[in-house]
């Protein structure tokens, strides 16, 4: 594409926040030879330490990738890719929805200095509460809704495909499956469409099985957290968006969940909410519609107006504050 954001061979990433996330990620991006990355973060010197100790084990991981820290959005200019980590984890025992009053802020002041130095960029966006969080950037940096997306659905996938192997003994990498809706206590997970090489699951496991599956993954952050007490997870986070930034990077065009901003697809308008999507240079090249019964509609409904409610309530407080 003539006006694709990708110049040359060295794209740059830019990830907002150098907690465990971005850290994480910002050593994913580099080791898989992806992109040069800027890790930019509001404590001193902190993102600076890290990209230096990541750019020192560069001759080791036999890669040539540039690393900076920095707590200045201007280092950050012309990034094709800007992801958004910043904000507080949750404390045991807390929702992601518990997040959004401390987020909120962040999140768009995040959003408003990294598009005013790469209006050309791609956002994903990992904060929680995600499907709000995304919904504030899009609104925020004023992009295409294909600009925008949220990292959730990959996540809770891999968590879902990871439970299915545990359970059947095989190799993870074979298990496929689909979470949709939003990133919560109301994701969805299409147990319908999980298959092993292609064979459903529903020919595998009992449904009684499966749905003990399905309540795991839906609390497959919270089992973290309670286990870490002291913040979330960040391996398989860091991981899913990875797989992200190199379909966008290296135009994969892989069909991936993700939380975009809805526009009458699945008969949801003017919420974001994680759906399967094409994704590619351009971003977001096609929303895919699949076939859901009345049960996975009236699910992702509920979860949607979830999503929805939580969207004005972080309005409001940004309209306060
Ligand atoms: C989790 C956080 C990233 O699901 O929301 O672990």
């Amino acid at each position: 594409m003539s006006d694709s954001p990708i110049i040359g061979n060295s794209p740059r990433v830019t990830i907002v926040g150098a907690g465990r996330v971005g850290s994480t990620l910002a050593q994913r991006i580099a080791e898989k030879n992806l992109a040069d990355v800027v890790l930019l973060d509001i404590v001193a010197g902190m993102p600076q330490g890290l990209a230096l100790d990541l750019l020192e084990a560069r001759g080791i991981e036999s890669h040539n990738r540039q690393i900076n820290g920095t707590n200045n959005y201007a280092d950050t200019a012309n990034s094709n890719i800007v992801v958004i980590t910043a904000g507080f984890p949750r404390k045991p025992g807390m929702s992601r929805d518990d997040l959004l009053k401390v987020n909120a802020q962040i999140v768009v002041n995040a959003a408003k200095n990294a598009i005013a130095h790469s209006p050309n960029a791609i956002f994903i966006v990992v904060t929680n509460p995600l499907d709000v969080m995304t919904y504030l950037t899009w609104q925020t940096t004023g992009l295409p809704r294909n600009r925008v997306m949220g990292m959730a659905g990959v996540l809770d996938s891999a968590r879902f495909e990871t439970f299915v192997a545990l359970e059947l003994g095989v190799l993870p990498a074979d298990v496929k499956a689909m979470v949709l809706g939003s990133h919560g206590d109301l994701m969805v997970p299409l147990s319908r469409y999980a298959t092993v090489n292609g064979i459903p699951i529903t020919e595998l496991l009992s449904q009684k099985t499966i749905d003990d599956l399905v309540a795991r993954t839906r609390n497959g952050g919270a089992e973290i957290v309670e286990l870490m007490q002291t913040g979330g997870a960040f391996f398989a986070p860091a991981s899913a968006t990875s797989i992200m930034v190199q379909s966008i990077l290296l135009n994969e065009s892989r069909l991936l969940p993700m939380a975009t901003y809805l526009q009458g697809e699945y008969g949801l308008n003017d919420v974001v909410i994680g759906v399967p999507c094409l994704l590619g240079n351009e971003g977001i090249k096609k929303i895919v519609e699949v076939n859901i019964n009345d049960q996975e509609r009236a699910a992702l409904q509920t979860s949607a107006e979830s999503v929805r409610g939580n969207i004005t309530r972080a309005l409001e407080i940004l309209q306060e504050t």
